[in-house]
């Protein structure tokens, strides 16, 4: 137990709210998930809420898991492209860390490792990709591709894509660049890299169109819980996302993950595990449980169903809403977390149908006061399951603005959440260190 420790927190918005129906609260203005001036407002919000991050999640095709029908009575079928929302908001912000995914099965590392040098300069150092394989099959169609990789290929392309971006951010010394106007000499021939990397999926030559990015290498996050998952992201993360049902699924996720890293000479210090945490925010108990069920009230028995059938591969409609939650298999292509993470909740809590529907359209969201996720915060920090959180709402704006003016001074209050930014850089301010050039580092040891 670090009774020091401090938390390390990322906002995860969902623009619209998380939950389902959030859209619909009559208490929420206009959903703003296409509206850039809202956004604007929130992630400034978040930035004054000192959140270390936020963090984009992206699909490359619509929702094919829900029908049109149930689908069109969602705010989940449009989204901005992350990247160029993220280049946006970066002129306005100044600290907040600016992480997205972008997916190594449907991508060329040359794209990859460009866009995010360059999202690093433009942010002064604030960059950070989270390094996702893409789970939804339905992605491939929009690629020209007849069926969706296979988990283990997806997994084997994703560790060469990974080598192949980072050699790319290599190509040129941090000192490369002289543009010494009286030599006329604007950067030194021999700080620069040709990486001509070749594997089984991918070859790049290189080098890289962009000067090495300013945090050496933007932050890796990475969340994999497979068995494969986990070790890819034990090798190559900064942060690690997670989804964990319970404190102790949680230290044991933890554990693992840090011992992993650790036997691959990494520093366990310097790889932050994020659960994730998807919450209503009251300033009472009485407030958050009444935002939750009046988003409940608003699921549509149809809609919810089909959601739940998109997390756990299976369709549940012929069992009685208020039944138990029958036995699933899990199934072998899709994203095998969220399909555990929602069956061992239904097993823990005794689930009928119609209340994992309920948690489902919830997208897992927990009620809380102030005190209340300080508590969670603290408990999971010290005990060792956590090194900080994901943070999601699920409604469209009370609980961002309750963070801001209540649970961040509480945090603050008991030592588990920063006073300030403490860097410049999103690297600085996790205490995660620079990484020095491939080929630095290669001179220095010959
Ligand atoms: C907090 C969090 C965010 C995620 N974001 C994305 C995302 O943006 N895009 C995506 O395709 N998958 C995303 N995933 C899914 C993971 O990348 C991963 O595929 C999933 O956890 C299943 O693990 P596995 O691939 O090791 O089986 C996310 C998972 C978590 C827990």
């Amino acid at each position: 137990m670090t009774s020091d420790k401090k938390a390390v927190l990322f906002f995860f918005p969902e623009w619209g709210g998380m939950h389902l129906t959030a859209w619909r609260d009559p208490a929420a203005p206009q959903d703003p998930t296409m509206d850039f001036a809202t956004i604007k407002t929130m992630v400034r919000k978040a930035e004054q809420a000192k959140f270390h991050g936020f963090f984009l999640a992206d699909t490359l095709a619509i929702r094919h898991s829900l029908s049109s029908r149930a689908l069109s009575r969602t705010a989940k079928a449009v989204r901005f492209e992350p990247l160029t929302l993220m280049a946006a908001l970066s002129g306005y912000t100044e600290h907040i860390g600016l992480l997205m995914t972008a997916s190594t099965t449907y991508n060329e590392p040359y794209h990859v490792a460009r866009q995010f040098a360059s999202l690093d300069h433009l942010s002064g150092g604030r960059a950070g990709w989270n390094v996702v394989t893409s789970g939804t099959p339905a992605e491939s169609s929009n690629f020209g591709r007849e069926a969706h990789m296979p988990h283990d290929q997806r997994y084997r392309r994703a560790g060469e894509f990974f080598e192949a971006v980072t050699g790319l951010w290599d190509s040129f010394d941090d000192d490369a660049f002289e543009r010494d106007k009286a030599s006329g000499r604007y950067f030194d021939p021999g700080k620069m890299h040709e990486l001509n990397y070749r594997g089984e999926f991918l070859s790049v030559a290189g080098p890289l169109t962009v000067a090495r990015p300013i945090q050496g290498r933007p932050v890796i996050a990475q969340a994999g819980s497979s068995d494969t998952g986990r070790a890819f992201a034990a090798g190559i993360a900064d942060v690690i996302y997670t989804l964990q049902p319970s404190l102790e699924q949680g230290r044991t996720f933890y554990a693992d993950v840090k011992t992993q890293v650790a036997d691959r000479g990494r520093d366990p210090d310097h790889v932050k595990v994020l659960p994730a945490l998807v919450t209503v925010i009251g300033r009472t108990e009485a407030e958050a449980q009444d935002m939750l069920a009046l988003l409940d009230s608003l699921v549509d028995d149809h809609v919810g169903l089909e959601q739940l059938a998109a997390v756990l591969e299976t369709d549940l409609s012929s069992y009685p809403l208020d039944g138990p939650v029958p036995d699933i298999q899990e199934t072998a292509i899709g994203a095998k977390t969220r399909q555990r993470y929602f069956l061992s909740k239904a097993r823990e809590q005794n689930m009928t149908v119609r209340e994992l529907m309920r948690f489902a359209a919830r997208i897992g969201a927990v009620a809380h006061t102030p005190e209340s996720i300080a508590d969670h915060i603290e408990e999971w920090l010290h005990a060792d399951a956590a090194d900080g959180f994901n943070i999601t709402f699920a409604d469209t704006g009370a609980s961002l603005d309750n963070w801001l003016h209540f649970v961040v001074p509480e945090l603050q209050r008991r030592g588990l959440f920063h006073e300030d930014y403490s860097g410049t850089t999103l690297r600085e301010n996790l205490g995660i260190p620079r990484p020095r050039s491939r080929y630095v580092a290669e001179a220095a040891r010959s």
